[in-house]
């Protein structure tokens, strides 16, 4: 399995999280800024989770981006889940869940449902319990794995 986990982040909070995810994956999975992905960061990769803040009821611009230049058909044959930060409004809008219908239509097997993690306010911190929420998600995510390897 080669892992890898997609992130934006505009305070850190999303970084977070996509580091706990990183850490319970285990294997050696890697955390990648979207801003730093080349053509070839999706080289050889097998199991890719994209997170992103809610900004505007949707993912960051530039995650948005990532996702629409991905040629179709691209991340067939890859495993892939998708989450989001934000904040707990009666209206929030969703970030996840448009990542995983991007990650779809790119070929993709989503194998988790998308995930948004609470943060307290707009630059954080997360909320309590926010981090466990995502070793125990990455730990589900890493049980569908080996349950369809
Ligand atoms: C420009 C902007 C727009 C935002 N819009 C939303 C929103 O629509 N819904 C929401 O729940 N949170 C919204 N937020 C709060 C973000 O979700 C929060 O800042 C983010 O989760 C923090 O994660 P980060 O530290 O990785 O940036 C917004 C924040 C910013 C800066």
């Amino acid at each position: 399995m080669r892992a890898r986990v997609v992130y934006d982040t505009n305070y850190g909070n999303t970084r977070t999280i996509a580091e706990v995810i990183a850490t319970e994956l285990g294997g050696g999975t890697t955390t990648l800024n979207v801003a730093d992905v080349t053509e070839a960061s999706l080289d050889g990769v097998d199991v890719l989770v994209v997170g992103s803040p809610i900004n505007g009821w949707r993912p960051t611009e530039k995650i948005q981006a990532w996702l629409r230049a991905l040629p179709a058909g691209s991340l067939t044959g890859v495993r892939a889940a998708a989450f989001d930060t934000r904040i707990k409004l009666f209206i929030h809008g969703d970030a996840a869940a448009k990542i995983s219908h991007g990650l779809h239509a790119a070929g993709a097997t989503i194998v988790a449902k998308p995930q948004g993690f609470v943060v307290v306010g707009t630059e954080g911190p997360l909320a309590p319990g926010e981090t466990g929420k995502a070793g125990a998600w990455a730990a589900f995510i890493g049980s569908e794995l080996r349950a369809t390897a």
